[in-house]
């Protein structure tokens, strides 16, 4: 029996009150990955002429759910230079997705190296090594038939990632993983809406429902984790945690959703029309739905209290009238 995205998004609100449920879900992961897996170069028609990627293409558009749509500067665009915007949108979001698969691989090879003998957790960390891999040669090979000259992660992104991140693997895994739903949680958030939107272009299409597909996963896994780790947190440490948690997801909400430099200069997108399409009341509340679910978590697990909510509220990504109550 395999189990659907919708089952494990309900995983989230199951409790893992102990080792032994953690276990549980752990082996209902560990046999989807057996079961439904992906491979980059055979489950992808890469060569069928109907996925050829040409720029131009009037099935590449933005989707209603991308707030750049609905700019003026967007909007007046022939439908041309739209297709040139959104082969850049898309390439620009799948190498910044594979730089944080990058980083996020690095970080789950440093937990899996320190697992004892008979971790629970140690074959699905490396199940879900295997699937970024995956992902990250199916988003650079759309990338490289674009044709385009994606940037990826900006330098300070990457210096920050590489300087901090494997640190936090070590130090305190418990704030790695909320990095890690700070990666996944905004990007799953937007390919899940694009998908509902419709993509006409089916390379687009195929790319994010496998790629949706894998990330539900990940993000059960990395909740779990968190589940079964803050309750074991002193003080110090939870503190630490909810503060850190509002800063990782307001600045990682950013970098996933908004258009970066190397796209807005490739096709002359004025800076003032990218920030202001995520300043309207949709581009606004598109940043906090984009991790509703681990500030939800992060609730749950006791990590919002009157200190830590207006760090939430200055990083844009706190709700008063949450859509995930
Ligand atoms: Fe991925
Ligand atoms: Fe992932």
């Amino acid at each position: 029996m395999t189990m659907s995205t919708a089952t494990l998004d309900r995983e989230t609100d199951v409790a893992v009150a102990d080792e032994a449920a953690f276990a549980t879900m752990l082996g209902r992961l560990n046999k989807l990955s057996v079961e439904k897996h992906f491979d980059a170069y055979v489950d992808i028609a890469w060569d069928d002429p109907d996925l050829a990627l040409t720029p131009g293409d009037p099935r590449l558009h933005l989707p209603p759910s991308d707030p750049i749509a609905a700019t003026d500067w967007y909007q007046a665009l022939r439908p041309e230079e739209r297709s040139v915007v959104a082969a850049y949108r898309f390439a620009a979001c799948m190498r910044i997705g594979w730089h944080f698969e990058n980083i996020l691989q690095r970080g789950l090879l440093t937990h899996a190296f320190r697992s004892p003998n008979g971790a629970s957790e140690f074959r699905y960390v490396q199940h879900e090594i295997i699937e970024e891999s995956q992902h990250t040669l199916m988003f650079q090979e759309f990338v490289d038939r674009t044709g385009l000259p994606v940037r990826g992660m900006a330098r300070t992104w990457r210096f920050l990632a590489e300087t901090f991140v494997f640190r936090f693997a070590k130090l305190d895994p418990a704030l790695f993983f909320i990095f890690v739903l700070g990666g996944e949680d905004p990007a799953d958030h937007l390919q899940r809406s694009m998908l509902k939107d419709g993509l006409d272009h089916p390379l687009v299409e195929r790319i994010m429902r496998i790629h949706v597909t894998e990330e539900a996963r990940h993000l059960s896994f990395a909740r779990h984790y968190l589940k079964r780790e803050v309750p074991k947190a002193g003080r110090v440490r939870r503190r630490l945690l909810s503060i850190s948690a509002p800063l990782v997801m307001g600045l990682m909400a950013r970098m996933m959703l908004e258009p970066p430099s190397d796209l807005r200069r490739h096709v002359g997108l004025p800076r003032s029309v990218a920030k202001g399409a995520f300043r309207t009341p949709e581009g606004r509340q598109l940043r906090k739905d984009s991790i509703a679910k681990t500030r939800k978590l992060c609730r749950e697990l006791g990590l919002i209290d009157r200190l830590s909510t207006p760090i939430w509220r200055a990083l844009g990504v706190w709700d008063d009238a949450p859509t995930v109550a």
